[in-house]
């Protein structure tokens, strides 16, 4: 069963097909394609707030002919202690996949490894992966011309600043892997990228290439794309006083943008918090591409689930 929990699930060559269909359903928008979900259900199962990501899938999932069945965790059993494996094993009997928002990486493996449909990870403690792919679709679009998108990632240079350790930048080192893009990350010592990542990375056989520094500034020199995330993602709540001291050096600041290429993008996955990891005035940059990152989850997400369909 083909699922996508982490960025590595598809192939290079499978990654490039899914941008070009990502760019193809978002040209064809209003020319629905009924027949890719064709009256399947595919339930997502959050454990974590959302509004990118749920209100993206469901649009997505309706205008690919399914229908979308949002399940909160406290609202069924499993929030009551029935175990993945029963919640796996009982939701396949009646939708056709499972896209899962959750904090432990492991429940996502564990309802692939129990159900029988294909399971998308909409965010764990450890990776983002819909978000990675919608974000490197992002800039191919507006670097590949008539070019290849996939390809036009090949060289470019990614500087992640801040919270090193969080889900967005585990997913920058795994996706910059896959699409030969170079990440440098800057951020406190003490969030460096841990052991989780590195040992994924030797598992896959996969160099890690990726730059890791304590100066912002080093990490933003020569970037293509300046990239950063909440200073406290949803689980971390309790150590938001320490998170926000720490990574106050990291906050992409007006000087810190300009350091970057004279035509670097900025990108965020948001929600923002204006003032702590980047100022008004980059969110609200002429080369700030947040919103076209949002919208693109729906083209993005719409092209994965077809894939995953088509080969279920
Ligand atoms: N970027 C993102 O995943 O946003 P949500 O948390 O709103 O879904
Ligand atoms: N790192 C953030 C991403 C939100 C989309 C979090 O996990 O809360």
């Amino acid at each position: 069963m083909p699922h996508f929990l982490k960025e590595t699930d598809f192939t290079a060559r499978q990654a490039a097909a899914v941008f070009d269909l990502a760019r193809k359903l978002k040209r064809e928008r209003r020319a629905a394609r009924p027949a890719d979900l064709d009256r399947q259900t595919w339930a997502l199962l959050f454990s974590k707030s959302s509004t990118r990501t749920r209100v993206s899938f469901e649009v997505g999932i309706h205008e690919l002919g399914g229908n979308p069945l949002f399940l909160n965790k406290n609202d069924i059993q499993l929030g009551r202690g029935e175990t993945v494996a029963d919640t796996a094993r009982v939701l396949s009997r009646f939708v056709h996949g499972l896209i899962v928002r959750t904090f432990a990486h492991s429940e996502v493996e564990e309802l692939a490894r129990w159900g029988s449909v294909p399971v998308i990870n909409a965010l764990t403690d450890f990776l983002h992966p819909c978000q990675i792919y919608t974000d490197a679709f992002t800039l191919a679009e507006r670097w590949a011309g008539n070019g290849a998108l996939f390809d036009s990632l090949r060289g470019r240079k990614l500087a992640f600043l801040g919270d090193t350790a969080c889900n967005m930048a585990n997913s920058w080192i795994l996706g910059g892997s896959l699409f030969g893009m170079k990440i440098a990350l800057a951020g406190p010592a003490a969030f460096a990228p841990g052991n989780e990542i590195r040992s994924l990375l030797e598992r896959e056989k996969r160099p890690a290439e990726f730059l890791f520094t304590t100066d912002p500034f080093e990490a933003v020199r020569a970037a293509d794309v300046v990239y950063t995330d909440v200073w406290v993602s949803m689980g971390k709540e309790e150590e938001k006083r320490e998170r926000l001291a720490q990574m106050a050096p990291y906050s992409v600041t007006e000087k810190l943008f300009a350091a970057a290429k004279p035509d670097a993008f900025f990108m965020h996955c948001l929600p923002a918090h204006e003032g702590e990891e980047a100022a008004k005035a980059v969110l609200e940059h002429p080369r700030s591409i947040i919103f076209d990152e949002a919208e693109n989850r729906l083209h993005t997400q719409k092209a994965i689930m077809a894939t995953l369909a088509a080969s279920a």
